[in-house]
């Protein structure tokens, strides 16, 4: 840690002094004393699955969404774990300090002792988890947020990217790739289809109508992109699930990938070529309001 008492060291990081308190297997720990063993499978073989959930001003948003979805990995990979998260998170949300935080939260199969591909199924699974700060954007406003560039790559992620696994290989050398090239965000794209973003999921706008991947197991279940689809239907903005292809991709008005931790950001240029006229678009500062603007109340309790 850097050991320093000030709010912001000069590196720009946040002092972790008090926002250091991370859950490991039951215990509420300083960081440098939650240690994990070398034989842990979520280590060897990234043989794990997370969640991450934003808290704003220390409540959880949307987390039996979270938590659902998180048992639905644990299921599909077999990983028996059943815990109070709520109260888990809850702990050790407020023991960092509540406010606007995103909770990391990953759980392994465990440790056998030994490096071996098959398992056991007495294995103890390991759960851990941490907090850092995130901004709120609500208090930015739509002007403030850094509009991305993107490239389109082909996904060679497993078939099954429903389950939010730690085998996250892929994602990290296609988004590496995308800053080697200069820009913000790589898109995957699967069979002539677009999928999702590198940690997010995908929209475009077409005359005024919102279009969007379906729901497979070529793509994570976002909750962000659940809550935009529900937005849109309740403020009549039309919506459509549809295959994406990259045609269709390059002459949309309007592209933004979602996520947790970004909220909705706009993408204006794609593999060099401008998205609409390369602003930010009015259906995406329509959206961008209601989201900021249904979070918000969540966070004051309104
Ligand atoms: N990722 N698709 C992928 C591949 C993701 O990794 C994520 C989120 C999303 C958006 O899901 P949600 O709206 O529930 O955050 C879509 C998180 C933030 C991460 O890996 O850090």
């Amino acid at each position: 840690m850097h050991g320093c008492p000030h709010v912001l060291c000069r590196c720009g990081y946040l002092r972790l002094g008090d926002m250091n308190t991370v859950y490991l297997n039951g215990e509420f720990l300083p960081e440098q004393e939650a240690k994990v063993s070398v034989f842990d499978r979520g280590f060897l073989f990234g043989d794990s699955v997370y969640e991450v959930i934003p808290f704003y001003q220390g409540v959880g948003f949307r987390m039996q969404e979270h938590i659902d979805r998180l048992n639905h990995s644990l299921r599909a990979v077999r990983i028996k774990n059943e815990q109070n998260w709520d109260a888990i998170l809850q702990t050790l949300v407020d023991k960092n300090g509540g406010g606007n935080l995103s909770v990391y939260l990953q759980v392994t199969r465990g440790s056998a002792g030994k490096r071996s591909h098959v398992y056991d199924d007495s294995l103890q699974p390991t759960v851990f988890a941490c907090c850092s700060q995130i901004k709120d954007i609500w208090q930015e406003g739509a002007d403030e947020v850094l509009p991305l560039k993107a490239i389109v790559t082909e996904d060679l992620r497993w078939h099954r990217c429903d389950i939010k696994s730690t085998c996250l290989l892929p994602n990290i050398l296609v988004l590496q790739q995308a800053k080697d090239e200069g820009v913000q965000e790589a898109l995957f794209s699967r069979d002539e289809k677009l999928t999702e973003g590198s940690a997010c999921n995908l929209f475009l706008v077409k005359r005024g109508v919102l279009y969007t991947p379906k729901r497979s197991s070529d793509i994570l279940g976002g909750i962000t992109r659940e809550l935009i689809l529900e937005l849109a239907d309740k403020h009549g903005v039309q919506f459509q699930e549809i295959d994406i292809d990259y045609e269709r991709l390059l002459a949309a008005d309007e592209v933004w990938v979602s996520s947790s931790t970004r909220g909705i950001v706009p993408v204006i240029e794609v593999d060099g070529q401008l998205i609409g006229d390369g602003q930010k678009g009015i259906v995406w500062r329509k959206m961008f309001e209601l989201f900021t603007d249904f979070q918000h109340k969540l966070m004051t309790g309104q």
